[in-house]
């Protein structure tokens, strides 16, 4: 095995012997001429270099590194902790630690001990399901039908947004580590369900172009990505409070709403069928899926709530007035998604029952982010749910920290 110790001892000898702060800056001036000189003399071209190696060592002689060097020189400084900020930072964001948000830390090694594959999940008995005429209801169909429409373009929506616009603007290197994460999943949510739609023998066409065709569903992506449009502009950038703003509201469409609100509905009726024994290798899809997002939810409320705590000024009145408009017309566009998936009742559950259960889901969002109950009174139709991810999952650093995700890939809700 490999071993660090000897190297660490020699270190070691060498600071016990004492060398003032000014001797330590004179050896390592030393060090580093001593390199620049071995780095040069390993650039010689030998009798034995080919003529590509030669013409690689001279592209690297007449090299100009001073721009990147100049880039770097505005933030050559060692980390503080307290020069860490959700936004507008200007702390040097390649140096990972001092951590000041262990919440986000903590979830990026949260989400990696919860790594799995779509492959792993066995599909042979959805599959003969499926193909038997008397295998589901046409009701039953369309709920998987329309579900894997709305969420095989939902997650790259969401994807996109991270990677294109939300990635460049949060200026925190611990958080940029679960977002780089996050993406990774949510990568993996698409190939979980193009993995579901092969499977099944879909027509992928048809599924994959449901949120232009469908007006329930189209009108959930048209929705957030409204959202995405003014941040994803590379000339964007935070910094005033409009433009910061605008960053909030991004967050909010697409943490609290679209993760927040617009997968539950579907979330519901596939876990249900599942519940039911029928199409249970995409109902542990889902339950895999659900998991991750439960935690995607919670670093979105995080960030949002750290960067309110940051900047006071941003969540005036006027912003939390389109923060909770935002959140109820999400609501009102899953309510009309449920009774289209659900023009009967299926699975035993309906439409008017899974609107009780997204405002219950709205008042939740709404207090999360520090805004009033819009739905007083509401009660959960679906304790089931709320047994698996309401209660324990959704529980953030604001409230108390996750602490039951477990090492390993395997599903496990305790
Ligand atoms: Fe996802
Ligand atoms: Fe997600």
């Amino acid at each position: 095995m490999l071993s660090w110790d000897e190297f660490d001892k020699d270190d070691g000898e060498a600071a016990v012997a004492g060398i003032g702060a000014q001797a330590e800056a004179t050896a390592m001036d030393k060090l580093d001429s001593a390199g620049d000189a071995a780095a040069l003399q390993a650039r010689e071209v030998t009798a034995d270099d080919s003529a590509a190696v030669a013409r690689a060592k001279a592209a690297l002689n007449s090299l100009d590194i001073a721009e990147g060097l100049a880039e770097l020189e505005g933030s050559a400084t060692r980390v503080k902790v307290d020069e860490k900020r959700m936004i507008n930072c200007r702390a040097d964001l390649n140096q990972l630690v001092p951590f000041k948000y262990d919440w986000a830390w903590q979830k990026y090694l949260d989400g990696c001990a919860n790594h799995w594959m779509p492959q792993e999940v066995n599909m042979t008995a959805d599959i003969a399901l499926w193909k038997s005429p008397e295998g589901l209801t046409d009701d039953e169909r369309r709920i998987v039908m329309r579900n894997l429409g709305f969420f095989s373009t939902a997650d790259s929506l969401v994807a996109n947004n991270l990677a294109l616009a939300v990635y460049r603007l949060i200026t925190n290197p611990e958080c940029r580590q679960y977002i780089l994460r996050q993406a990774f999943e949510e990568a993996i949510h698409t190939h979980a369900y193009q993995y579901c739609i092969e499977s099944l023998g879909m027509d992928e066409g048809e599924i994959f172009n449901m949120y232009h065709e469908i007006p329930s569903v189209a009108k959930k992506a048209a929705w957030g990505l409204k959202y995405t449009r003014a941040i994803s502009d590379p000339q964007f950038n935070t910094g005033t409070p409009e433009t910061d703003k605008e960053l909030l509201r991004n967050l909010i469409a697409y943490y609290c709403v679209l993760e927040g609100i617009f997968f539950y509905c579907g979330f519901t009726q596939i876990l249900s069928m599942g519940r039911r024994n029928k199409m249970t290798g995409v109902a542990e899809q889902f339950q895999y899926i659900l998991r991750d997002e439960s935690m995607h939810l919670n670093f979105g409320i995080d960030v949002i709530n750290q960067i309110k705590i940051e900047n006071p000024h941003l969540w005036d009145a006027e912003l939390k007035e389109e923060a909770t408009q935002m959140i109820l017309q999400g609501t009102q566009l899953e309510i009309e998604y449920a009774r289209d998936t659900m023009p009967r009742g299926v699975l035993g559950m309906n439409a008017a029952m899974m609107e009780d259960y997204l405002k219950f889901i709205a008042n939740r969002r709404l207090s999360q982010i520090g805004l009033k109950e819009e739905y007083p009174g509401t009660t959960n139709p679906f304790p089931w749910m709320s047994e698996i991810m309401d209660l324990k999952k959704e529980k953030n650093f604001f409230e108390t920290r996750v602490i039951e995700y477990q090492t390993g890939g395997a599903l496990s809700w305790d």
